[in-house]
């Protein structure tokens, strides 16, 4: 008994006190024994904690809570055993959490930490496919967990709105509905493990250019209809910990002390309980920022002075961050942020360390990751998300389409592009993610065809700008020709081109639509040498292809797939997997044609979304004007047929179903077919889109195979954002249910009149 009493932990000796026994060895642990302290009793609710912990708080230890403590950190304070929150950039995957965004930091970060890759959002988004995207959420929480870290920077949800945003590859594409969808869905999967995510960039930032200092001119239905939804979805149905506020200025106001943004819509529409942190490097002012519910600046201390030493990171310069304790206490002491203030922004961040389990079960870091459970969910995703956008023209002996290919009937295929050789596995900026190992398009080819197929590569141009040897006239004739003369000796070419982190990133927008200099003609040349090439983009943003669509027999989107996309886009050109990945967004035929066109970037730092709520498909289909591609679009290698739409009007917020159709598989293989919902308002007052997307669902069906599919609508499905009534309206009358495989390609309708 002595001998375990000498080396008992305090608690333990406390513990045996309560069960009564009356040996000295217990009476003299009873004189260590803390006294009860409510905040770090697990039992109680987080409310009680919180509010035991602020009042043992001094005013200089509130205040010191606003600010971070490092790049990654927030303040923790020792005395009272608070945690600081450790963060790492997403949300594709764990990134390295030393040093700034820069876009290439990732790839060169001085400490190495690797973690599994997973798809860009768009090609998550592509799979259409929630239950996927919070198993995503899970499986990335577990790697936040693993490498010691407590909080993931993502979901990206910010609404694909000009086919140029640097950033476009991170959100969920251009609709709403769907955005949300996946945001709920990767906020449970991360929340789900104890790890906190942070929902951003709130609100409408939509493009990288000025992004400190322009001002997104929004009229408030627009932003209720098209720019917040994600955000909404989030907070309701996810009760999301934090939000991160953007860089930009929302109807003049910087979002981070912008009070209509934060508390007006986040807290009191929504109802956010979390805490909001800003974008690094988003706050530009002490006063209003705490007084409109902006929580906790970051980064803090000296990356925070460094990063300010890039005026062009910050357009002002304010030395050392703006929430510094100092400054904080400054205006509390000059009247401008009253305590009571201060209490709520601190009290909000201390409920997230409570709730999310941060404070009782603080993480130990194991450095497991990239297991194989992870990465099968980042080789799932990269196959659901690839898109086949085009499929004719089969080989001279047959009149079947290109795709699938079958290994065993060809000898020899030429795989070309600047994207062939190496696994472009994102975007550049804050989400790019170091993996441990990534598979190439050319090493998933190879692997899946096999020793019967002579596999030829050759690079066919240099990727712009990054081999500047590479760009000359002569040296693109000259690898243009190798590349020509590879796919003239081979039965097939594979071409994989698109963009690169140093042309589509964060920090700024892609110049053009056009594909990077070379990469057209490369791909005229080697169709003119071979009929049977396949395209294959790997890009975010949309590309042109007017310039060589209509010769281009095959055409598959592998959008950015993670270290597995090599490795799933084999798997998709084999026909190993059928695709079922449909488009996010639409993809415009030239620049012009999209509906931010006229309105972008803005001039004298105002942007004006003079386009309103036609984002997107709902300008494309109400305007009629044609896409390249429409929204909800993707091809398969086998063939689906709807049947039996029914719709009761009287099932709306019910739990029966309100519409129910049936999907049968009529080809030869098991594919998955997406069956999308639009809403068409026949009667409306007011100016709506054509239709837009309220439901959608992810079949997968064996061949001969039928399924029912069940929608459950809402009222709110019908609604509009009135600014007059300052709340959502839905007007009774005619509506139309639509529904089919994409926006332009409705199989079957039925009307509905809402009572
Ligand atoms: C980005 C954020 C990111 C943060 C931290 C900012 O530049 O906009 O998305 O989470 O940096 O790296």
């Amino acid at each position: 008994m002595v001998r375990l009493c000498s080396s008992f932990s305090i608690a333990l000796a406390a513990s045996l006190f309560f069960v009564g026994s009356g040996s000295s060895c217990l009476l003299r642990a009873q004189t260590v024994v803390p006294p009860y302290t409510p905040y770090r009793d697990a039992a109680l609710p987080p409310e009680k904690r919180v509010a035991d912990l602020l009042s043992r708080m001094t005013l200089e230890e509130k205040a010191a809570m606003l600010a971070g403590s490092g790049w990654m950190e927030s303040a923790s304070n020792e005395r009272l055993g608070i945690p600081a929150i450790k963060m790492a950039d997403g949300p594709m995957g764990v990134r390295a959490w030393y040093g700034s965004s820069a876009i290439t930091n990732a790839a060169n970060a001085a400490t190495v930490v690797t973690s599994t890759s997973f798809p860009a959002g768009e090609t998550m988004a592509a799979t259409w496919d929630p239950d996927l995207v919070e198993r995503e959420g899970v499986v990335i929480g577990q790697e936040v967990k693993a490498l010691g870290r407590d909080m993931i920077l993502g979901p990206t949800v910010n609404i694909n709105r000009v086919p140029l945003w640097g950033r476009n590859f991170e959100g969920y594409g251009e609709d709403p509905f769907l955005t949300s969808r996946l945001a709920v869905a990767y906020v449970r999967g991360v929340q789900s493990e104890g790890v906190i995510p942070s929902v951003k960039h709130f609100a409408a930032n939509n493009e990288e250019y000025e992004r400190h200092r322009i001002d997104a001119q929004i009229d408030e239905r627009t932003l209720h209809e098209i720019y917040l939804p994600a955000f909404k979805a989030a907070v309701e149905e996810a009760d999301a910990w934090t939000v991160m506020s953007a860089y930009n200025l929302v109807n003049g106001v910087h979002c981070g002390e912008n009070p209509i943004l934060l508390n007006d819509i986040l807290r009191k529409e929504f109802g956010f309980k979390g805490f909001v942190v800003s974008d690094w490097g988003s706050t530009y002012s002490t006063a209003a920022t705490v007084n409109a519910g902006m929580d906790l600046e970051m980064p803090g201390g000296d990356p925070m002075r460094s990063f300010i030493a890039r005026p062009e990171a910050l357009g002002n310069g304010s030395g050392a961050g703006w929430l510094t304790a100092d400054k904080v206490l400054a205006a509390v002491k000059a009247g401008e942020i009253t305590e009571a203030t201060l209490d709520r922004n601190v009290e909000r961040i201390l409920r997230v360390i409570f709730v999310s389990g941060l404070f009782d079960h603080p993480h130990v870091a194991t450095g497991i990751v990239d297991t194989p459970e992870q990465r099968a969910v980042a080789l799932e995703g990269a196959t659901e998300g690839i898109v086949l956008l085009k499929n004719t023209a089969g080989l001279p002996s047959s009149n079947a389409p290109l795709l699938p290919l079958d290994a065993k009937k060809i000898h020899s295929i030429a795989v070309i592009g600047p994207n062939a050789g190496v696994a472009r596995t994102g975007g550049g900026g804050s989400s790019l993610v170091r993996p441990k190992q990534a598979i190439t398009p050319e090493e998933g080819i190879r692997a899946v065809a096999g020793a019967g197929v002579k596999v030829t590569y050759a690079l066919g141009v240099g990727m712009e700008g990054e081999t500047p040897e590479q760009d000359s006239t002569e040296a693109r004739a000259r690898l243009r020709k190798e590349a020509a003369d590879a796919a003239a000796q081979s039965d097939v070419a594979i071409l994989v081109v698109g963009r690169y982190p140093r042309l589509e990133s964060e920090s700024f927008d892609v110049a053009t639509m056009d594909l990077p200099a070379g990469q057209d003609e490369l791909i005229e040349a080697v169709e003119a040498a071979n009929p049977h090439t396949i395209v294959v983009l790997n890009t975010g943003d949309p590309v042109t292809m007017t310039r060589w669509i209509d010769k281009t027999p095959a055409l598959v989107l592998m959008g950015y797939g993670g270290q597995e996309g090599g490795k799933a886009l084999a798997n998709i050109l084999f026909g190993v997997a059928n695709p079922s990945g449909k488009l996010p967004v639409t993809m415009p035929k030239h620049f012009e044609d999209s509906p931010a066109y006229g309105h972008y970037p803005g001039e004298h730092l105002k942007v004006n979304y003079a386009e309103g709520i036609y984002v997107g498909y709902r300008y494309y289909d109400t305007k009629k004007v044609e896409p390249q591609f429409p929204f909800g679009f993707g091809l398969s290698y086998t063939t689906f047929e709807y049947h039996g739409l029914d719709v009761h009007s009287s099932r709306i917020d019910s739990k029966e179903p309100t519409v129910t159709v049936t999907v049968k598989n009529t080809g030869s293989r098991a594919g998955a077919e997406v069956v999308e919902l639009y809403l068409h308002d026949g009667h409306s007052k007011i100016d709506r889109p054509e239709h837009e997307l309220k439901g959608f669902r992810r079949v997968e069906l064996k061949p001969g195979e039928s399924k029912q599919v069940e929608f459950w609508l809402r009222r709110q499905d019908f609604s509009y954002w009135s600014p007059d009534k300052k709340s959502w309206v839905a007007d009774a009358g005619a509506f139309e249910v639509q529904v089919g495989g994409s926006s332009r390609n409705i199989q079957l309708k039925a009307p509905l009149e809402l009572k």
